[in-house]
Parts: structure tokens; sequence; C-alpha cells
């Protein structure tokens, strides 16, 4: 693998801060996080858009808890290993599961408005994995939204804690395994800022925006998972992306996402003869977990010779679906399609990461003073497919973690970044690069060769062409948001497709047509690269 150029600093000159902690993002992990460290110390929030820009934000289906009386973590636990297929690390998916129930019930007390049932209790919604109803929602199908706002809220109020809008983390500021802060753009004026920290906190999100064909909106590029690398720390379980089986598809919309609980609440995907297909693929039909259905769209596609399949909601009743997907509703009427009576066209996106910056159980990387949470992780909760609604819970328990061990680190003396320079890896060029037609090549090439089904060709094909574009796009120095994201997704590809190559069987998210078995005497473990496996 092959380094990018990193412009050339003079430290000194360039504009500095000093909180206790800084942390990246702005999504349910790094607003969980700041405002358990802002206690008893300053943090500064970093996020490369408007405040509340995150894929948090667009969380449909709800939050995972054991909540009800005739549910219990451990039926969560059970549940969450069996989807996560043999690599979920069991003590991990225990704090999620027990730490949760709580958490949820902080953010009621904080105002989210959770949607109840005629007898005031919370509403809880099924989706595919799950054993029992257990996904508490809010405002019907716009969960991440009203939790985003209302911890954004608490945040906004807090005296400790600053919002840097529009500034993008270009990369860690680290030298000999510690990290001392970050560097940051303004995007509005290209202007760099060095950020020196006590405790670094990146909870950056996932990887969707390397995939043509993705539920995740533009922010998501991988850029903490890209960092993280460079400064020395662990990724793990690259291989596993998921697909989530229901994106609207019409020519020149969005990859919106139809949540799956519009399936948990009765929905039924037809193929395009307008026969249901999912029983002849699993027992739990529309309800078996993401990878399932996702793997027999495609071969009901193929079998079709169709481009989609269809979800139809239209034998349930009409009213009970206004109330519980009233944002899906509308976003379909732009294309004047009415959910409850029409079929509508879906097929699979990527949605989400289960890979990432290798984590413990107290959110520590293998980098010193360097934390992270959420989705940017492998935090070991979501082994080879996450159970759907685990991950906003994911984000706010150990994100909570990251908050209190950044606490913890921002009581010791303030660290100086040893450097008085950034020095350039290698000699720049100065070519001409159409940033957007490199960005939307490697989005086609990664659907292509690392999406639901892969083989060996395909991917070693693709590796090459990774190469040839890295040889001219790494040595570009980029003063523009965009020209940063693409070398972070070209980075993040690569690991994607280079771990989905080692990985010779077929396991949850990661299936391969010329391994199409499980092989746990040979891979029941976690695929990892450090960037000093390259040097
Ligand atoms: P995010 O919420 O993605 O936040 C990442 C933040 O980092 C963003 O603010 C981004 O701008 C910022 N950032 C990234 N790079 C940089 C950089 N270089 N510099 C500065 N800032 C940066 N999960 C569920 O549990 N339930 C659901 O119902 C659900 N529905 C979903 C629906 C959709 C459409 C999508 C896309 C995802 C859904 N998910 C759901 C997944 C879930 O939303 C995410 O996994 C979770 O919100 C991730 O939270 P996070 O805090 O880790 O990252
Ligand atoms: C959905 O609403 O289908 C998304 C849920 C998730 O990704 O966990």
């Amino acid at each position: 693998m092959k380094e990018r150029y990193l412009l050339e600093l003079d430290l000194r000159r360039v504009p500095s801060l000093a909180p206790d902690v800084v942390m990246c993002g702005s999504g349910i992990a790094a607003l969980s996080a700041a405002l358990v460290a802002a206690e008893n110390a300053s943090v500064m929030l970093v996020t490369k858009g408007q405040a509340l820009e995150s894929n948090t934000f667009y969380a449909q289906g709800g939050i995972a808890a054991a909540l009800s009386e005739d549910d219990s973590p451990e039926n969560h636990l059970q549940d969450t290993l069996n989807v996560g297929c043999g690599l979920c690390d069991e003590e991990a998916v225990r704090k999620l599961v027990t730490e949760g129930p709580d958490l949820v019930r902080q953010l009621i007390e904080w105002g989210t408005p959770f949607d109840r049932a005629e007898d005031d209790r919370l509403h809880l919604t099924l989706e595919g994995g799950h054993g029992q109803r257990r996904v508490a929602h809010a405002n019907g199908d716009a969960t991440g939204r009203a939790i985003e706002q209302s911890i954004a809220a608490r945040v906004r109020e807090h005296p400790n804690i600053t919002f840097l809008e529009n500034h993008f983390a270009i990369d860690l500021l680290h030298k000999d395994g510690v990290c001392y802060g970050l560097l940051a753009l303004e995007s509005k004026t290209a202007r760099v800022l060095k950020i020196e920290a006590k405790a670094t906190v990146l909870a950056t999100g996932g990887l969707g925006q390397i995939y043509r064909e993705t539920t995740n909106p533009d922010v998501t590029t991988g850029d903490g998972m890209a960092m993280a690398f460079r400064a020395g720390a662990t990724v793990q379980d690259m291989e596993f992306v998921q697909f989530h089986p229901t994106t609207l598809y019409v020519a020149g919309a969005r990859r919106f996402l139809i949540s799956e609980a519009v399936r948990g609440e009765g929905a039924w995907l037809l193929n395009e003869k307008g026969e249901r297909f999912m029983q002849r693929y699993d027992e739990r039909a529309e309800l078996a977990s993401r990878d399932v259905v996702s793997r027999a769209i495609m071969l009901e596609m193929e079998a079709t010779g169709s481009t989609n399949v269809y979800l139809s909601v239209a034998h349930l009743d009409a009213k009970m679906i206004r109330e519980r997907f009233p944002n899906i509703l509308e976003a379909l009427k732009k294309y004047r399609l009415d959910l409850t009576k029409d079929r509508i066209p879906v097929r699979p996106a990527c949605h989400y990461t289960m890979g990432g910056v290798r984590t413990d159980l107290h959110a520590r990387t293998d980098v010193h003073r360097l934390l992270a949470a959420g989705e940017v992780t492998s935090c070991g909760v979501h082994g080879a497919n996450r159970l759907a609604s685990n991950s906003l819970l994911d984000g706010l328990v150990f994100g909570r973690e990251a908050g209190k061990q950044a606490l913890a680190l921002a009581q010791e003396p303030q660290p100086t970044f040893p450097e008085k320079k950034v020095q350039p890896i290698r000699g720049k060029d100065e070519i001409p690069i159409d940033v957007d037609d490199v960005r939307a090549s490697l989005k086609s090439l990664n659907n292509r060769a690392a999406g639901i089904v892969r083989d060996r060709e395909t991917m070693a094909n693709a590796l090459r062409m990774l190469d040839f574009w890295q040889n001219y796009v790494y040595s570009e120095e980029f003063a523009t948001t965009k020209g940063l994201e693409l070398q972070n997704m070209l980075g993040c590809s690569q690991l994607v497709i280079r771990s989905a190559l080692r990985r010779e069987e077929s396991r949850g998210a990661h299936q391969r047509r010329d391994f199409p078995e499980t092989d746990d005497a040979r891979w029941k473990q976690h695929l990892t690269y450090n960037r000093k496996e390259f040097e």
C-alpha cells in the first residue's frame, strides 16, 4: 500500500488550539462522548459539515434494547451473537446489551419523543434477526433525527463544549504510537488548524460512500478509518460491509432507505412476477437477517432478469402504515408512489461498516491517547453481520465509554506534539485530476468487486485498478475536502478488498462465489491490518 502525499506545513505558523479533548464527528457516538468528557474537561467537536449532518440523523427503524418486561439483555445477546456468525466478541456484546437499556431511558429523560402504544408503554417494533419486538422508534420512522436533536440540544448548551462545524479533519498528529490531536481544514477558507489535545476521539462513522449504491449521506467517506490507519492504529474485519436489502430503486432518485421496520410490521417482498419469494430462502421469510435477505433478492433478480424486486404493504392496514412510516410515505410521494397501495421498487445497497478501527472494551485503539467509538470502529459487537438497530446503541454505549476514557486522560498534563513541521512523505505532483470522475469510477468498481457476492478474479483486478489510481491520486496535494476524501476512499477501498480477498470463505455479510462455505477451522478469526505490515 502506498503513502499519500501530505501537505508540507510549518506547524509553528499554523493557528493552533488546545482543548483538553478533541472529538471528530457529530453523530451519536461523538455527542455521547462529548457530554461525558465535558463533565470536567474542555471539549472541542470538529465536524466536516453542518452540526447534525451524519448517518445518525437519517436512522429510521429505531434503537434496539431489552426494554420490555418479557425481554432480557440475555435474549438480546443471543440474537446479536447469532446474526454475527461467530465473530462477535461476547464480552463486548454483553456490555452493549446490559448498559444499553439505561442509556435509552436517559434519552427519554432528555426528551427524545419515542413512540408509545395506546397503554402508554413504549411501542416496540420488530426487525430482521430479532427474536422479539425490541426496537424503540421515534416520530414513526425518524428515530435518528429525534435522538440526534435531543443530544445535540444538551451539547449546545454545555459550557465546556465548543462545536467547530465545516472543519474537515485531515490527519492525526502522531508520533511513535502516541496521538497528540489533529489537523483540520476549514472548508470555506482552506485554512489549516492545529488542534492539540490530551485525548483525541474518532467518531467519524463508516465508509458507505465508497460504493455507488449506498444509503449513507455524502459525509460518510471512511476518513476516520483512513486517518487511524495512517497513524498506526490497527484496523479489523474490513471485509464485512452490510448491504441493506430494501433501498428505493427509481432512476434519478437517491438510494433512499425503506426501513426494515416496514417488513417488521408485515411487508412482503415480491419478485418481478408478483410472487413472494423469501420463504423459499429462509423460514423467517422477510425477517431473516440482512445478509440472507440481500442475497435472496440478488438471486431473485438474476432468476427473473430484473434490476429490482418490490416491497408491498397493500395487504396491511393503511392507517397503521401512515402513522408508523410518515417520512417514508412523504419521500415516496415525490416519485408518485403511494406506500399504502403501490409496489415499491427496491434493491440492496451498502448500508453499514462492521469493520473499522480495532478498539477494546474501553474504546481504546492501539495508539496511545487515541480513542474511537461508533461505526468507525470494530469494537466486537457486530461480528460478521450487524443485528438491525444495534448501531445507534453501539454509538451510545461505546461513545459514553470513549468519553469516560477521554475524561481520565484529560486530568493528565498537556503533551506537546514534538514535531515542528509536517514533512511530506513523498514528492508532490501537480497533475490535473477530475476528482468527481475518479470518485464515480471508484464507487462503481467497489459495487462490482466488493458487493454482495465476491470472487478472487474480480477483486484481484480491482486491486490492480486501485493501485493504478493511487499512483497519481496519492501524489497530489489537495486543499479541498473532496480531494482529501478521495484519498481516504481509495485507502479504505484497498483495505476492504484486500481483506475480502484474504478471507477465503463465506460468512455473514462476506460471501464468496468461489468459497461458498463457512470454514471455521481456518477463518473463525478477525483479520487485521496495520500499516507496519506494509513498510
Ligand atoms: P455518524 O452518525 O455517521 O457520524 C459521523 C460524523 O463524523 C458525521 O458528523 C460526519 O460529518 C463526521 N465526519 C466524518 N469524517 C470527518 C472528517 N474527516 N472530519 C470531520 N468530521 C468528519 N442504525 C440503527 O441502529 N437504527 C436505525 O434505525 C438505523 N437506520 C439507518 C438509516 C440510514 C439511512 C443509515 C444511513 C444508517 C442507519 N443506521 C441505523 C446506522 C446508524 O445510523 C449509524 O451506524 C450510526 O448513526 C453511526 O453513528 P456514528 O456516531 O458512529 O457516526
Ligand atoms: C432500518 O430502519 O431498516 C435501518 C435499521 C438499521 O440499520 O439498523
